[in-house]
């Protein structure tokens, strides 16, 4: 290759027009006649039309382009030309062209632009991820991590990490992942870094921590996977309402950050951005006793009493453009370590934030118990065994201050953005019930 002509991304071509270029990449679609041939390339930041005419190259690099196979990997040499109808306004005239590697005929590249189901689909992840739509899903998440990140990082909040491998449960008993790990202890799949981060907040005042968590969730549904990433902050000194300050500030920075970076990705995903572009503050805030009168009005079995199941969140939001924050659930219908309401001990000092358009739950969080005795007392009610919890139970007795925080689920709030069915797209890899492969 000669060090003169520099290798460009596709996303760059519009910097270089009438330059001759290097471009490597794959593949992506072929059209041709029997004089010219147009192999779209595709490097990852975009996809670039290149033109080959028979009698502007040597015979061998045009034979050996106007059969490519799909996915074939292929560095492409040629000059930028602007072009009005071309979809990213710039095509490439070849010059010359290796192919890396060319995929067999016998074996060709198994998702072809004809419908495939998604059983199909899901078992060639490994390579799905390549396709316009994937491809476009898994660029609005790392927006959302990043802007995720840059809220954290901007607002006074260190990142601390908490460990995968605990001896506590966080969420409950139901869903938890043993693992094979000491024969003296009982050791789990963090489900959450909550319990820790309540521990680094009293070292750091303002924290987040943003890792995997494991769910071993029995039900096989479009909003749980078994393995998902959460972003956690905690706030020492804080409260519920806290809670929603933050959590709203952090949901309008993350889809402001979307809609600057992704609105090519939104638009390949068909996503209709006014209604992103409609969510503002002040968000919709309902208690829990409020919502279940509202559900019941609108036909739902719900008891007060009951947690909301899917249906009732996407109910509950129906007639609302933007998040709802339902607050007070019923102490009974949650984790062990939500504060009491002053006003009724049996209400619990939680909320959830529900997005609108049927994505149900992204955000959940509170205020957490401080007293030594009340956290006791609940780690008996909740058949907790207080050796797994000596040192959450330690943070009450140095400094125990009042204290709050939140967990979001990224997946669910990128199906959100995207506007996507399932939150099985959303991540390159889903971990699901039935899936673990590839
Ligand atoms: O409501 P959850 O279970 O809350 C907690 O884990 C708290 N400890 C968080 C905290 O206060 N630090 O989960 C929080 C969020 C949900 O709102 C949802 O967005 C996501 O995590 N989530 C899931 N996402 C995908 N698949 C699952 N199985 C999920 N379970 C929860
Ligand atoms: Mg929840």
């Amino acid at each position: 290759m000669n060090p003169e002509i520099p290798r460009i991304t596709i996303a760059d071509v519009g910097r270089h027009a009438g330059q001759t270029v290097e471009i490597d990449g794959w593949l992506y679609n072929l059209r041709r006649g029997g004089k010219i041939c147009f192999p779209q390339v595709r490097d990852g930041t975009g996809v670039l039309q290149c033109v080959a005419v028979k009698s502007n190259l040597p015979e061998e690099t045009f034979e050996k382009l106007k059969d490519l196979t799909q996915e074939s990997s292929l560095i492409v040499r040629g000059k930028v030309r602007a072009e009005a109808r071309a979809p990213g306004g710039y095509e490439l005239d070849v010059e010359s062209a290796e192919i890396v590697q060319r995929v067999a005929e016998a074996d060709p590249y198994p998702i072809t632009p004809k419908e495939h189901g998604v059983d199909f689909l899901m078992d060639h992840r490994h390579l799905w991820i390549r396709s316009r739509r994937q491809h476009a899903a898994l660029k609005v998440r790392h927006h959302v991590i990043k802007g995720l990140r840059d809220y954290f990082d901007s607002h006074g909040f260190v990142l601390v990490d908490t460990p995968i491998f605990t001896p506590a449960a966080c969420e409950g008993t139901t869903t938890l992942f043993e693992v094979d790990y000491s024969e003296t202890e009982k050791v789990y799949l963090a489900q959450s870094g909550q319990l820790y981060s309540e521990a680094t907040a009293a070292s750091f005042g303002k924290v987040y921590c943003f890792g995997p968590t494991f769910r071993a969730e029995k039900s096989k549904t479009r909003r749980h996977l078994t393995e998902f990433w959460m972003v956690e902050p905690e706030m020492a000194y804080a409260d519920l309402e806290e809670v929603k300050r933050v959590g709203e500030e952090m949901v309008l920075f993350v889809i402001g950050r979307v809609l600057e970076n992704c609105l090519e990705d939104l638009k390949a995903l068909e996503r209709d951005v006014a209604k992103l572009e409609a969510i503002k503050a002040p968000f919709h805030r309902m208690s829990y006793t409020d919502a279940v009168k509202k559900l019941q009005s609108k036909g739902s079995e719900i008891q007060w009493g009951g947690d909301f199941g899917n249906t009732d969140e996407t109910l509950l939001t129906d007639d609302l453009d933007r998040p709802v924050m339902v607050d007070r659930y019923p102490g009974t219908v949650k984790a062990f370590y939500f504060q009491p309401a002053p006003e009724n001990p049996d209400l619990a000092l939680g909320v959830d934030f529900i997005a609108p358009e049927g994505y149900g739950e992204i955000i959940g969080g509170g205020q957490r118990i401080h007293d030594l005795d009340l956290l006791l007392k609940r780690l008996d009610e909740h058949h907790l065994p207080r050796e797994a919890f000596d040192w959450y139970i330690d943070l009450r007795k140095y400094g125990s201050v009042p204290h709050a925080g939140f967990g979001m689920g990224v997946e669910r709030f990128t199906a959100w953005m995207c506007g996507l069915e399932h939150i099985r797209e959303t991540i390159a890899f889903p971990r699901m019930l039935y899936r673990t492969r590839p």
